[in-house]
C-alpha cells in the first residue's frame, strides 16, 4: 500500500511537530504529535466553564421564543482559539517547531462574515487578541450549529424544488434536514434578508478556524461541504439546482470548495509576529483544509487501524464489515463505502483519505447531554452510579424500552418527550401475544439501563437498514463517552461484535493532527499521497495504538435483543405516524 516513489524530503521531518484543533460542540480541543505521531501537549477550552461570560449552556443557546432555534456565539469560538494558543504557548509548546496544523469543526454550524471583512482578516493587528479585532466581522453574532432544527419548512421547500427528497439525497447525499447549511441559509435569506445581503463570504466552523488561521477566507472542503444538502456528491461541486433552491447569490458567498487533503496557505503573519503569549509560528508553517469532526474522527480510526500487520490488528472500516460508533455532544454511527446509493435515511459524505471512496453516516442528536441529564436524575450526577446502575440490572432490563428526546431527534424526526413503554412477561424468545404498557417512569436503574440499550438498539436497527454490516466484524468506539467501559459491554452485548476502543476522549483534535502530517506530506510531495506513507514503520510505538476493549456479548443474547430491537422499531415507527415532524 505504501508509495514508493515518494521523496525521501516528504518524510515527515525530525523534530516537527503537527498541531490539530477540533472546534467541537462544547469545547476547542488541541492535540500535537511529534514526527514519530506520538501525542506530546494537548488541551481543551470547555466553552460554558472556560468562558462563562457567553453565558451557553453546552456551548449553545437554546432559544425558547423559536421552536428548535440553537445557536452558538461566533466570536465565542474566536476567543477559545485565543486562549488554547495562549495555553499551549504557557505548556511549553515551541510553535516554531510546527510543520503544518489541521483542524475539525462541529458540521453544518455556520458562520456569515460581513462585506468588507476579508480587509480585516488580513490585518490583524499582532499586538492585539483575536477577540479584540473580530467583534464586527460577522453579520450575524449568533452561528446556527448542527443541533438546531428550526427549518424542517425549508427542508421541504428546497426538497420540493430539486424533484422531491430522494432527488435531493441522490445529489447531495441526504435529504433535506435542518442542521444542514442549506436549509439554514434559506431560513436566513427568508427571515433576515438584510443579513444575508450583508454577508460577504459564509463559511463552516471548519473553514472559519482555517480563515483565521491563513488570514484569509479559506476554502469549502468536500467532505464538509457534503453536510450542507448544497454539493454535488460525485462530482464534488456546488450543485447549480440546489444553489438555486437554497438562495439568490449564494455561490459567490460560498466561495470554491476543495479537496480535504489540499493545502489552504500559509499561517498569517499575525500568527508570526504575535509575541503576545510568545506565539512564534514559522513562515514556512502551512496550514491544512479543515474538515467537520466526523471525517476527521474517520482520519483517525482509519489511520489508527488500516495499517496495522499482526493480530490483534487489522480494525480497518475500509474493509467491509467494520462499523465505527462515535459517542461525544451526538452519536453517530460510520462506515466506509465504495458506491453508496444515498437514500431518505442516513448520510453519505466524500471520505477524506481516499480521493474516490466515501463514508456513510447515521446521527442522532440525544447522545451524551440526553445521558447526562438521566445520570443527573437517577444517579445523583455520577457517572460511577450511573454505571453501577448498569451493572445491578439485567440485559433486556425485563422488558422496559424507553425513548429519551431532551432535544428534537434526528434519528427518528421525533420532537422532545420521554416515552416508556413495558413489554409484559418478556423473555426475548417470542413479540407472539406480548402487552405492552405505556408508563408514566422507571426506578432509577431500569431508566439507566433504558436510555443507554435504547439508543444502541436504535443504532443497531437503523444501521441495518442502512445497509451497514450486521453483525458489524469489529466495532470502533471514539467520543467523550467512549471512555465508558460499562457503556461498551452494552454496544458488544446489543451488537454482538468486539468493541475496540482509540483509548483517547480527543480523538478528533488527533485526528486532525494526523491530518496536519498527511496535508504537509501531500504538499511536499505536490500531489496525494495514500496515508500509509505515513503510518509506515510507525504504528506500533505511535500514540495511534487502538485496542480491543470488550468482547462480544454472546449469540444467544444477541438474538434476544434483536427480538426487542424490532418491537422497538415498531414503537417508533408509531411514534413517528403520530408525532413526526417529517
Ligand atoms: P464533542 O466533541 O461533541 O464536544 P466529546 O466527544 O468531547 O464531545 O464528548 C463529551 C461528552 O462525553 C460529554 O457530554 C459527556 O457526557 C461524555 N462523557 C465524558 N465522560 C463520560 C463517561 N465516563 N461516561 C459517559 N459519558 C461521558
Ligand atoms: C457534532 C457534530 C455532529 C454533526 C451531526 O460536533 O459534528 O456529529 O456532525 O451531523
Amino acid at each position: 500500500m505504501g508509495d514508493s516513489s515518494l521523496p525521501s524530503d516528504s518524510a515527515l521531518p525530525n523534530d516537527s511537530l503537527f498541531l490539530g484543533f477540533d472546534s467541537s460542540t462544547q469545547s476547542l480541543k488541541a492535540t500535537v504529535l511529534d514526527s514519530n505521531l506520538n501525542i506530546v501537549k494537548s488541551e481543551q477550552i470547555h466553552f460554558d466553564s472556560d468562558l462563562p461570560h457567553y453565558k451557553t449552556k453546552d456551548g449553545v443557546f437554546r432559544d425558547p421564543s423559536d421552536n428548535g432555534r440553537i445557536v452558538s456565539p461566533t466570536l465565542m469560538w474566536v476567543e477559545a482559539l485565543d486562549l488554547v494558543l495562549q495555553r499551549l504557548s504557557k505548556s511549553g509548546l515551541d510553535f516554531a517547531k510546527v510543520a503544518a496544523v489541521s483542524g475539525s469543526g462541529q458540521q453544518h454550524g455556520s458562520v456569515y462574515w460581513k462585506k468588507g471583512s476579508a480587509g480585516i482578516l488580513s490585518s490583524l493587528d499582532s499586538k492585539k487578541p483575536l477577540v479584540d479585532q473580530l467583534g464586527n466581522a460577522f453579520s450575524t453574532k449568533e452561528s446556527p450549529v448542527w443541533m438546531d432544527s428550526s427549518t424542517t419548512a425549508q427542508c421541504r421547500e428546497i426538497e420540493k424544488a430539486v424533484g422531491g427528497p430522494l432527488e435531493l439525497s441522490r445529489i447531495t447525499g441526504s435529504r433535506g434536514y435542518e442542521r444542514f447549511t442549506g436549509p439554514q441559509i434559506r431560513k436566513l435569506f427568508q427571515t433576515n434578508p438584510e443579513v444575508y445581503n450583508d454577508t460577504e463570504r459564509i463559511s463552516l466552523v471548519s473553514s472559519f478556524v482555517a480563515s483565521i488561521l491563513i488570514g484569509s477566507y479559506a476554502c469549502i472542503d468536500h467532505t464538509d461541504g457534503a453536510g450542507m444538502n448544497l454539493m454535488d456528491i460525485r462530482l464534488r461541486v456546488w450543485s447549480e439546482k440546489a444553489l438555486q433552491a437554497t438562495a439568490p447569490g449564494l455561490e459567490e458567498k460560498l466561495g470554491k470548495l476543495a479537496p480535504s487533503h489540499a493545502v489552504a496557505g500559509n499561517i498569517a503573519s499575525y500568527f508570526v509576529e504575535r509575541s503576545v503569549p510568545f506565539l512564534c509560528f514559522a513562515w514556512t508553517f502551512c496550514v491544512v483544509f479543515f474538515s467537520c469532526i466526523n471525517p476527521i474522527r474517520t482520519v483517525w480510526l482509519l489511520s489508527a487501524t488500516v495499517f496495522k500487520q499482526r493480530p490483534p490488528a487489522g480494525l480497518t472500516l475500509s474493509v467491509p464489515g467494520d462499523v465505527a460508533i462515535s459517542l461525544g455532544t451526538s452519536d453517530t454511527v460510520f462506515g466506509i463505502a465504495n458506491d453508496p446509493q444515498p437514500g431518505l435515511e442516513g448520510h453519505v459524505f466524500p471520505n477524506p483519505v481516499d480521493l474516490q471512496g466515501y463514508m456513510v453516516m447515521l446521527c442522532y442528536k440525544n447522545g451524551s447531554l440526553t445521558r447526562e441529564d438521566v445520570r443527573n436524575r437517577c444517579a445523583d450526577n455520577s457517572w460511577e452510579n450511573f454505571n453501577k446502575f448498569l451493572e445491578q440490572t439485567a440485559p433486556l432490563n425485563g422488558g422496559k424500552i424507553g425513548f429519551y428526546y431532551k432535544d428534537h431527534e434526528i434519528l427518528p424526526p421525533l420532537p422532545v418527550g420521554f416515552h416508556r413503554y413495558i413489554l409484559q412477561n418478556f423473555n426475548g424468545e417470542s413479540l407472539e401475544g406480548l402487552k405492552e404498557e405505556e408508563v408514566k417512569e422507571f426506578d432509577p436503574a431500569s431508566e439507566v439501563r433504558a436510555v443507554i440499550e435504547g439508543q444502541f438498539l436504535s443504532m443497531r436497527g437503523h444501521a441495518e437498514r442502512f445497509g451497514m454490516p450486521s453483525p458489524p466484524k469489529r466495532i470502533i468506539a471514539t467520543g467523550g463517552a467512549s471512555t465508558n467501559s460499562s457503556i461498551l459491554n452494552s454496544i458488544a452485548s446489543i451488537f454482538g461484535s468486539d468493541v475496540y476502543t482509540v483509548q483517547r476522549p480527543d480523538s478528533a483534535s488527533l485526528g486532525a493532527a494526523l491530518r496536519a502530517a498527511h496535508g504537509w506530506m501531500c504538499s511536499k510531495k505536490g500531489s496525494f499521497v495514500p496515508i500509509a506513507q505515513l503510518y509506515k514503520d510507525k504504528l506500533e510505538e505511535s500514540s495511534l495504538n487502538c485496542k480491543l476493549s470488550v468482547r462480544a456479548g454472546n449469540e444467544q443474547l444477541v438474538s434476544k435483543y434483536a427480538l426487542l430491537m424490532k418491537k422497538r422499531l415498531e414503537i417508533e415507527n408509531r411514534l413517528v405516524e403520530k408525532l413526526g415532524r417529517c
